[in-house]
């Protein structure tokens, strides 16, 4: 991907006091510094959270950047991974955080993932009741979802995101540019979550997502564009909505009932999330097809898409009761009704609170 043949998008997620915007631009890593100018009044202290594998790449940019602009730039460096989104996490970013003795009104930058970004989230909500957070991802996962919308949370050894806030960044800085360092495996995790705002509310983008599959993976400029701002009007609109999932935001978890079991299942260690929600919305398009909500074909249809862009599409085999277990800990579940997104058709997501446990046990059994 080169600098020259993307156009930069802003968006402002507007929620009143909490109102931040949403800046997409190729290079603009290191335009950062500057452009804290337009939400601190003037530069004091700040400490830049990232993780051993994306510091050394991009660590650096962000610190001169904000240096040049006059901040003063401590940092804390965390283990890589989901098996480190964890309480012990959590407490190095406070220990670093008293260490540095930043006060209310000083931000922590998330330069990663939706790891670092969910942690540095959660612990910019908690530190002195709340300090300021920017986002600057740096996964296709991030960019297009992650990074805007305030959901923030470590794991529990009893489930994924079980510990956490709704806590509103100040800022999302989005410089297409840093996916070129990252794995294929991971793009194809995050462009899985580019492809399910199509599935829920947006058939057109569905389709145009098939069609530059290709393209996407290759990291065409244009394409990549085109799907990160796209991706991220439609979390903005959806959050601007619904900021503290009441109702609509429930529909961005297609695929997370049944994904995040999957992860569980399987320890966090087999699957990256993309890939545990591209086939648990599999299984939720299947179901909605068992229960005469979708049409016929629409499994298949969100299969094919998956499949030319390598996701894995075999769903992992364990029991039902497994599964039911493992979906009891979904935070989307009021009381003890497992909650679930079904699909109308492709573009058409809802809610459905009434799915019984046989309705279940008869979709696993279709795996057998
Ligand atoms: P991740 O943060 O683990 O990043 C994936 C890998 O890529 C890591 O090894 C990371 O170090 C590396 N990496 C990151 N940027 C890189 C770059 N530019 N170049 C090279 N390597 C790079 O995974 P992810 O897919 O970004 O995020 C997954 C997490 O996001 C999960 O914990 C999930 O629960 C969370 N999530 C949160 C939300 C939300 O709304 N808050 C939404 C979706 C997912
Ligand atoms: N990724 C789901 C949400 O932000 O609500």
């Amino acid at each position: 991907m080169s600098k020259q043949i993307i156009e930069s998008h802003l968006y402002n997620v507007d929620l009143g006091p909490r109102s931040y915007d949403i800046h997409i631009e190729p290079g603009c890593l290191s335009q950062l510094g500057s452009a804290m100018g337009n939400i601190f009044q003037s530069p004091t202290r700040c400490m830049i959270i990232s993780n051993i594998t994306i510091a050394p790449l991009y660590l650096q940019t962000v610190k001169d950047s904000l240096q040049q602009a006059g901040w003063q730039v401590s940092e804390c460096i965390l283990p890589d991974g989901e098996r480190y989104k964890t309480m012990q996490s959590f407490e190095q970013i406070m220990d670093a955080l008293m260490q540095a003795k930043l006060s209310r009104n000083e931000p922590v930058i998330a330069l990663g993932g939706g790891v670092v970004g969910d942690m540095t989230g959660f612990a910019a909500s908690c530190y002195r009741r709340g300090i300021p957070f920017i986002q600057v991802p740096t996964t296709v996962l991030a960019q297009v979802d992650s990074s805007v919308g305030g959901k923030t949370a470590i794991n529990h050894p009893h489930g994924k995101n079980m510990i956490g806030a709704f806590y509103q960044p100040k800022l999302v800085w989005i410089d297409p540019l840093v996916l070129n360092t990252l794995e294929i495996r991971e793009v194809r995790a995050g462009i899985a979550e580019a492809i399910k705002y199509g599935l829920i509310r947006d058939a057109a983008l569905f389709n145009w997502m098939q069609n530059n599959l290709d393209s996407a993976l290759n990291l065409d400029g244009h394409v990549l564009s085109t799907m990160i701002h796209t991706s991220c009007r439609h979390k903005a609109e959806v959050v601007m909505a619904d900021e503290t999932e009441q109702g609509m935001r429930a529909l961005l978890n297609l695929g997370h009932t049944f994904g995040h079991a999957i992860e569980s299942m399987t320890h966090y260690e087999t699957y990256l999330h993309g890939e545990a929600v591209a086939m648990g919305t599999l299984m939720a398009a299947r179901l909605s097809e068992q229960l005469n909500h979708a049409p016929t074909g629409t499994e298949d249809r969100i299969r094919a898409c998956y499949q030319a862009a390598d996701l894995p599409t075999s769903i992992p085999s364990f029991s039902a009761d497994a599964w039911l277990d493992a979906m009891g800990h979904d935070k989307k579940n009021i009381g003890s009704r497992i909650r679930y997104i079904l699909l109308r058709d492709i573009g058409d997501a809802f809610l459905a609170e009434d799915v019984s446990p046989d309705a279940i046990r008869a979709l696993i059994a279709s795996y057998a």
